[in-house]
């Protein structure tokens, strides 16, 4: 298979160093050459990593393509490209939706949205994919959770809660810095909060049942610090407040909202 990835950036660049470390990389990998920097940091680093001419050579050397550019110059570098009917494509552009794609790939009718996070360079975290497909799955094998969905619309539910990793960080942060003002030193206070969510991050793994609520009662001792703070969370209507962001950024996803609106309540 003979892949090819128009737009070399974060996104991109975080998918083929996660591809190239599985246990079976793919056999080539051919990258445009714009951003050049990252491009060539790839092409050093992987022997089946190289650098095309330009986004048509791409094109005309792989049968299947990565479009990994932003949404907003999607109609300007895409259009100008010429695809055949034998290829695949897989989109990685948020909010660009299949049948946009189809019209800008055609002759290519295979087409597969794809969300894949930073993580994916660790084979860590989700990865979100629509339609299901099986060529995708067994290459994206080992390298995260893969959620397959069969509902495009369900891709860009499950993508508004990604709007909720700056805020988990931001949590993180609060954490650390009322510890530092409240006397600890600023290295101690980090290493323990890193290490406390560290943690936190892998205990529902070992949970079979699924059920994240059922985690936080176990987490919760009868009166003790956890259900005082789950309880006064819940009663200052915080997590109701994280569920209506998430709708707001559910109507973003589905052109319906701005960044300019806000929570209303
Ligand atoms: N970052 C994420 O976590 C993430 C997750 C899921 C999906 N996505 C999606 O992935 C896409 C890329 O996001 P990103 O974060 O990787 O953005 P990014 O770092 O800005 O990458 C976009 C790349 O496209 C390149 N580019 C711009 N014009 C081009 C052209 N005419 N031909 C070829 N390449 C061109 C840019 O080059 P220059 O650097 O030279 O401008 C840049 O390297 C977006 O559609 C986004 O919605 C991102």
């Amino acid at each position: 298979m003979n892949i090819g990835i128009i737009g070399t950036g974060a996104i991109a660049e975080a998918v083929v160093i996660g591809l190239c470390t599985k246990e079976d990389p793919p056999e080539r990998i051919l990258l445009s050459p714009r951003n050049e920097q990252r491009a060539t940091r790839l092409a050093n680093k992987f022997a089946n990593v190289s650098i095309a001419a330009d986004n048509q050579a791409v094109l005309d050397e792989s049968n299947l393509i990565f479009l990994a550019v932003r949404p907003q110059v999607a109609d300007e570098v895409l259009t100008k490209l010429r695809f055949r009917d034998d290829q695949r494509v897989l989109s990685f552009m948020a909010g660009v939706s299949i049948d946009r794609l189809k019209e800008f790939v055609y002759p290519t009718q295979e087409v597969v949205r794809m969300n894949p996070l930073p993580a994916i360079a660790r084979h860590e975290g989700p990865i979100l994919m629509s339609p299901p497909s099986q060529e995708m799955a067994e290459l994206f094998q080992d390298t995260g959770s893969l959620i397959q969905v069969e509902e495009e619309a369900q891709l860009e539910t499950f993508c508004a809660v990604t709007g909720l990793m700056a805020p988990y960080f931001g949590l993180l942060d609060q954490c650390t810095r009322w510890l530092v003002s409240n006397g600890i030193d600023d290295s101690a206070a980090f290493d323990f909060v890193r290490a406390l969510y560290e943690s936190l991050g892998r205990t529902p793994q070992d949970s079979n049942d699924k059920d994240f609520g059922k985690v936080a009662t176990e987490h919760a001792t009868p009166e003790g610090f956890n259900e005082h703070a789950l309880r006064e969370l819940n009663r200052i209507g915080w997590y109701n407040d994280i569920s209506d962001i998430l709708s707001l950024l559910n109507r973003r996803l589905e052109g319906k909202a701005s960044f300019e609106d806000r929570v209303t309540n």
